[in-house]
């Protein structure tokens, strides 16, 4: 974990800038469009072009920090004997979940089976659908992956759907390898407890599936605010899927994947009997959402991973005092709460709710601004964020250094 020194969200707000500029008071900027930029990363020409030179609104990812992040999650799980697997839904983009395999992680998890095909098309074969498939057609599509690709996992959660998946599995020819998704919460997954066993043994007598453990993960737990509050909640839901996953072992089922947890508990799940491996999305990016709900060194900012996940937006608008607009809204940020914060401005309220149009509103600003100027903000929510970009600008200090198209962006079937 890196050294927490305290930082407040005031703080935070300004001091993420750091090591690099905040904003940009308007100079000639070049304005290179998404498919200038491609041009110019595919013919290796991208040296020197800096972020503030990118159309806007621009995704970008800061190198540095999302380094550390790597390296974070890494030591903090090292010597614990719990693993990663990243969830993919957070990036949707092959690049990055080749840099997180890289760094260590056992596999990547997909939430949408397009999403798995893109992933399993560029070069990723480890992966792991947390989703179920339920339509014929999409459990054909899933068992025609693991054909393709012998690291497949689906997650299952119905007798029916396991019974379906055998069948689709004996016509493809293969045996499928399955986990079974026991919930906490109503939102997926089977109950804990009897019904959750009679799965794991109807999946181990289905002679087209594999069953090789489960996965348990809590999605109300991860944004508790307060580390304690999140620790004893999180322990305290998880506690059925740990017993499910023990009576499990005791009869002989196959248990060698325990997987769960996100980045508010990837810290907290490595404390629970058996987890093999934390799922953590957020963590590369660390969003607007995530900083607040503070962390077990300092209770107001979960400050463990540092916000590398930005958009630069160009002032459009300065007639009116104690007001700005920009040209990101909704669809370069979400609808999200809280709204995105400005990087280098502590007194900014920026509302993203205009489909176009971001509007800030503040009583004393840090600098004065015209139009053409260009503000970096940090992004409320990642993963829906991501999704409204092409590709994301991998920068290191101020320059782009890669492209990283976000290629199964949109892939939400
Ligand atoms: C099944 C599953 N696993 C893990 C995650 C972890 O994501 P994050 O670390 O971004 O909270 C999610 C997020 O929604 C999820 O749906």
């Amino acid at each position: 974990m890196q050294p927490s020194s305290k930082v407040t969200r005031r703080n935070f707000l300004v001091t993420s800038g750091a090591g690099a500029t905040a904003v940009c008071l308007s100079r000639k900027t070049n304005g290179y469009t998404g498919t200038e930029m491609s041009a110019m990363a595919a013919a290796d020409k991208l040296t020197g072009v800096s972020k503030w030179d990118l159309d806007t609104p621009a995704l970008c990812v800061d190198l540095d920090k999302f380094e550390q992040n790597l390296r974070t999650l890494r030591n903090t799980l090292a010597g614990t004997g719990v693993a990663s697997r990243p969830h993919g839904k957070t990036h949707k983009c092959p690049a990055i979940a080749k840099l997180q395999l890289a760094s260590g992680s056992i596999g990547i998890c997909a939430a949408k089976l397009s999403e798995a095909e893109v992933f399993a098309a560029n070069g990723i074969d480890k992966i792991l659908m947390t989703t179920s498939n339920v339509s014929p057609a999409k459990i054909r599509r899933a068992m025609a992956l693991r054909k393709k690709n012998r690291h497949f996992i689906q997650a299952v959660d119905y007798p029916k759907n396991a019974r379906d998946l055998n069948d689709a599995a004996k016509e493809a020819g293969i045996v499928a390898d399955v986990v079974v998704d026991v919930a906490i919460g109503t939102r997926s997954g089977v109950p804990a407890g009897d019904q959750a066993i009679a799965l794991a043994e109807l999946v181990d007598t289905l002679p087209h599936l594999e069953l090789r453990g489960v996965i348990s993960y809590d999605g109300g737990a991860q944004h508790i605010k307060g580390f304690k509050t999140r620790l004893e909640q999180t322990l305290g839901r998880f506690a059925a899927s740990v017993e499910t996953f023990e009576r499990m072992k005791r009869s002989g089922l196959n248990t060698e994947i325990f997987s769960g947890g996100g980045t508010g508990t990837y810290n907290i799940l490595p404390k629970a009997a058996g987890v093999t491996d934390v799922q953590v999305g957020s963590y590369i990016f660390m969003d607007c959402q995530y900083v607040e709900i503070g962390g077990e060194s300092n209770d107001e900012v979960f400050d463990d991973f540092a916000s590398s996940l930005t958009v630069v937006t160009t002032v459009l608008n300065t007639y009116f005092p104690g007001s700005l607009t920009t040209d990101a809204g909704a669809k370069a940020l979400t609808l999200n709460k809280p709204g995105p914060w400005v990087i280098g401005e502590k007194g900014f309220a920026y509302n993203a709710g205009s489909d176009e149009f971001g509007v800030i509103r503040y009583e004393k600003a840090e600098r004065s601004y015209q139009v053409g100027d260009k503000l970096e903000l940090v992004v409320p929510h990642c993963d829906p964020v991501v999704n409204e970009y092409d590709q994301m600008y991998a920068i290191r200090k101020d320059r782009v250094e890669s492209v990283w198209p976000v290629l199964a962006r949109g892939r939400s079937q």
